[in-house]
């Protein structure tokens, strides 16, 4: 098995080409009445796909009533309402200007008593939601996918995580100190993402180039986590042009 690699002429082609992707699913579910189940992530990366789904809602009355999320990841030791969370991101950036129902989306949380139960709990929520139809990603330049930093092992679940100083360097732009980026975070495990039954990566930029070559060429190995998506059945890599380290 291989990953799909589409290549466009800049990020917003990428993106929506992955948000028609998901107008299409959710549509479908709407028709069938049964809830589209998605798996998100937090970044850069992901932006314009949030800001074309917006669209697709204002403009071509996409519902998301029945939808329900899920997200990769969340920083260790941050409550929802701290604007460095990934709570805080995806309410800024996509739920609050969607129709979702409230306690349809999920975000690992940041700050539980009981972790290893919680993280339990949060796999338990993605299969009573039927399983993830769809996951999207963004990809670290450690190979990271959600928080799963090298070495993470194909069969990894959802737990806590110590970040790899790359990635805290590479995420301090959202914070007001880079001494602020948290040590650890709560992630979905490889095992979890690759049971979504739709994965779509987006990379965009020269700076991903290098990861991304690895990622879609490397034997899949525990070093460079993103490799593992090989072994998935329908799993693309969106990229645009300084991504693709093939030009
Ligand atoms: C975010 C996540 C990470 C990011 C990756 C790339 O929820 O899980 O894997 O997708 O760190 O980040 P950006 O998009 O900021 O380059």
């Amino acid at each position: 098995m291989a990953v799909l690699v589409q290549v466009y002429p800049d990020k917003q082609a990428a993106s929506a080409a992955v948000a028609a992707k998901i107008g299409a699913l959710i549509r479908r579910r709407n028709a069938e009445g049964r809830p589209a189940v998605l798996g998100l992530a937090t970044g850069s990366t992901p932006l314009p796909l949030y800001a074309a789904l917006v669209r697709l809602h204002r403009e071509e009355g996409l519902s998301f009533r029945e939808v329900v999320t899920f997200n990769l990841d969340e920083y260790e030791g941050l409550t929802g309402d701290r604007p460095e969370s990934y709570r805080y991101f995806m309410e800024e950036h996509l739920f609050r200007h969607l129709d979702l129902r409230a306690g349809s989306t999920h975000v690992p949380d940041g700050i539980a008593d009981d972790q290893p139960g919680a993280c339990v709990a949060y796999e338990q929520a993605i299969r009573d939601a039927g399983g993830l139809d769809l996951q999207i990603l963004g990809i670290g330049r450690t190979g990271h996918i959600g928080f799963n930093e090298p070495p993470s092992a194909r069969e990894s679940r959802t737990r806590r995580v110590q970040l790899d100083e790359v990635t805290r360097r590479d995420n301090a732009s959202f914070f007001t100190r880079p001494e602020d980026v948290p040590h650890g975070a709560i992630t979905m495990g490889v095992a979890t993402i690759l049971e979504a039954r739709q994965v779509e990566l987006l990379a965009f930029g020269s700076s991903k180039a290098a990861i991304v070559r690895r990622a879609s060429g490397e034997v899949p190995t525990s070093a460079c986590p993103a490799t593992w998506l090989q072994l998935h059945p329908d799993c693309t890599f969106h990229l645009d042009p300084g991504a693709n380290a093939a030009l």
